[in-house]
């Protein structure tokens, strides 16, 4: 899934990833500026790390932001050492503060320096942490794609995930998906194809022109998270799954992980938010949004539970069954920090197995192959 900054945070992959068939995750962006960041802040983006680094089984991969080859590389091996399965590099933020301050899309006027940066934190990584960087075509035009590309290749990527748009263009027009085409090559290293799959014949599509066989899902899988799971089953020839009540039960988990993670005025303010994406693909979402957005506080919760069918006893159920699951993250700095000295050590014990796992979830060249070639889309 697309890390996606104040929208894919720990309460949505938790609960996307009991219902979905997301392989990696990946977390919204840190920006890294002068400092190596203490703990608590690799926890407040990953609180998967102190269970190490995965969500319902699912790898989640830590992104970081910034013009600075040794601060990156120093983050970077911070949050390895905090359990982190994998680094990602953000290269395609195009928010106006971030280019304005060295981060994000504006490296991609300089291929030289995405080479130094990425050497440079792939250097200071162990071999067995997959280093990954997400870029965009260009800033203003496509022109440096291809230098881009070839820099990040060069300094040791494990693979490259390229929003099929310029930094100029934001989220408009259509992706590229020509450009990723002229930049995929499979023999070097894999290449995920990101940008507008919001459909099962999206997903076709953009494979065709690609010829990636890697994929990264953003809004598309905020409008239907069930997104994966069908394109998987449609892939492998099955009968697309029945939803049934696994829309209401996730968005249940959700809000009550929301619950757990800050607050209930973060809950409701999220659940608006992503009922905004779902309603989409949704009609009773639509219907359940009209009726939402305009109620505050307790109103909001009470008429929730009614729309989504769940008495008090249900809600009692939800919250029981999450508790246990929810990582302590927002404790004072004391417990942080008994915490991440616990964490390291259990962590360097199992972290060879761990990322095997990991790597072998994103060799993205296993059983899908077969199952492409089955639906003639390789
Ligand atoms: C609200 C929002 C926040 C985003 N935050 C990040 C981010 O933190 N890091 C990143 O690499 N990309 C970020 N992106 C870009 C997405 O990861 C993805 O590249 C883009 O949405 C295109 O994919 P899609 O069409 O499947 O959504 C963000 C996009 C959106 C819409």
């Amino acid at each position: 899934m697309a890390p996606m900054e104040g929208v894919v945070d720990w309460p949505l992959r938790f609960a996307i990833s009991r219902y979905s068939e997301i392989d990696y995750f990946v977390t919204e962006f840190m920006r890294v500026t002068t400092q190596v960041y203490p703990p608590h802040e690799f926890y407040k983006y990953c609180p998967e790390l102190l269970q190490t680094s995965l969500i319902n089984n699912v790898p989640v991969g830590f992104q970081l932001l910034g013009g600075g080859a040794h601060t990156i590389a120093a983050n970077a091996v911070a949050a390895v050492q905090l359990g982190a399965r994998g680094i990602d590099l953000n290269f395609g933020c195009p928010a106006k503060t971030v280019n304005r301050h060295d981060g994000g899309a504006t490296l991609l006027q300089h291929p030289e320096r995405i080479h130094e940066i990425v050497r440079e934190t792939r250097s200071r990584l162990p071999a067995s942490i997959p280093l990954s960087v997400k870029m965009r075509l260009g800033f203003s035009d496509k022109h440096l794609a291809h230098e881009n590309f070839a820099a990040a290749v060069k300094g040791g990527a494990s693979w490259i995930t390229i929003h099929g748009r310029t930094k100029d263009q934001m989220y408009k027009p259509s992706a590229d998906w020509h450009s990723i085409a002229k930049l995929n090559q499979p023999n070097l290293l894999p290449v995920f194809a990101n940008g507008d799959i919001f459909s099962i014949t999206d997903f076709v599509e953009c494979h065709k022109t690609t010829g990636t066989k890697q994929f990264m899902l953003g809004r598309g899988l905020l409008a239907n998270p069930f997104l994966v799971r069908e394109i998987k089953a449609f892939i492998r020839q099955e009968p697309l799954p029945v939803i049934g009540d696994s829309l209401t039960n996730l968005l249940a988990e959700f809000f009550v992980a929301c619950v757990h993670f800050k607050s209930q005025a973060y809950a409701i303010s999220r659940m608006k938010q992503w009922m905004n994406s779902l309603r989409q693909h949704f009609p009773f979402v639509q219907d359940a949004f009209d009726e939402l957005r305009i109620l505050r506080d307790e109103a909001f919760v009470e008429r929730l539970w009614t729309l989504l069918d769940f008495s008090s006893t249900d809600v009692q159920f939800v919250n029981e069954k999450i508790e246990p699951l929810v990582p302590r993250v927002f404790h004072s700095r004391a417990w942080w920090k008994t915490q991440s000295t616990q964490t390291q050590a259990t962590q360097s014990a199992t972290s060879n197995s761990n990322h095997d796992s990991a790597l072998s979830k994103m060799s993205g060249t296993t059983n899908s192959d077969a199952f492409l070639e089955a639906r003639n889309l390789n």
